[in-house]
């Protein structure tokens, strides 16, 4: 192993810095570092498993203290590997840990229910969904929560309404020919990234949003106020997720017996103008 100094840093990797999701939970941990007199350094992996664990790696040389990671691969028993291996501290976000250790998250499958409660209530029974096509634990709790919801109204929604596509906006726009030809009243688009890219399919498509189709996002990025019609969503506090996590990673830094943390935070529904009651 390499013989370290502290140097007050903390590596943080997340898997898409165009997403604004990471870019307000980056502000968050920004905010916390810089008040504890740390210094993050950040980086995106692009969705790509070979870019974290080259960051990974990176982090370990640059002898980062501990490391915040939302990774965008579902099997995270690799990022244990090499930072178990090195001594390095980490937490989570939107992952359970390996082996037990500390966790930050929003409670994703409470938000997927929301959503499925405000849709059922507006009479969108014929729903499809536009998820991940190798879902990260958050986004399976996520559809978890909004599959399970339409299950106890009686209506459940068929495997074949589920498709998927990479977490983008142009992933969302590739998804959808696939998501029309499964002809639903509304879509939920997994994150607000890939409802934006839909927005742009649909208008293509010769559909007004919500007239001819509803469609709801996940996370509440700023961008969901300044698109027409403007994206009903579940906020996320990505800036409290950021700062949680940095406080926690720094206690775990400075003690590493500090009792494990595991912290969900609330999410609401943000309700907008891309959905429309039927009969
Ligand atoms: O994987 C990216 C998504 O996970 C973000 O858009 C946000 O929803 C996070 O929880």
């Amino acid at each position: 192993s390499l013989i370290r100094k502290s140097g007050r840093t903390i590596g943080v990797l997340v898997p898409n810095l165009n997403n604004p999701f990471f870019s307000r939970f980056l502000r968050g941990i920004e905010d916390e570092a810089i008040k504890q007199d740390y210094v993050p350094l950040i980086f995106g992996s692009n969705n790509s498993q070979e870019q974290e664990t080259h960051y990974l790696f990176e982090s370990v040389r640059r002898a980062a203290d501990g490391m915040i990671i939302a990774s965008a691969v579902s099997d995270i028993n690799y990022i244990d590997n090499i930072l178990n291996q090195n001594g390095i501290p980490y937490i989570l976000i939107d992952q359970a840990p390996v082996v037990k250790g500390d966790r930050v998250d929003a409670n994703n499958e409470k938000g997927g229910a929301l959503l499925a409660d405000y849709l059922i209530k507006n009479g969108h029974t014929n729903v499809t969904v536009v998820c991940a096509t190798k879902p990260t634990l958050n986004l399976q709790e996520r559809l978890q929560g909004f599959v399970e919801t339409y299950k106890k109204n009686g209506t459940p929604i068929p495997d074949a309404n589920i498709i998927t596509t990479d977490m983008t906006k142009k992933g969302g726009y590739d998804a959808t020919a696939a998501a029309l030809a499964t002809k639903p009243n509304a879509i939920f688009a997994i994150n607000d990234e890939v409802a934006i890219g839909l927005y742009r399919g649909l208008e293509e498509a010769g559909l007004k949003i919500p007239e001819d189709i509803s469609i709801v996002g996940y996370d509440d990025i700023d961008l969901g106020e300044y698109i027409y019609p403007k994206l009903t969503t579940v906020h996320q506090p990505a800036f409290e997720m950021g700062t949680k996590a940095a406080q926690m990673i720094i206690n775990r830094i400075e003690d590493q017996n500090e009792p494990i943390q595991q912290v969900s935070l609330p999410v609401s529904l943000v309700e907008r103008d891309s959905v429309r009651a039927i009969d």
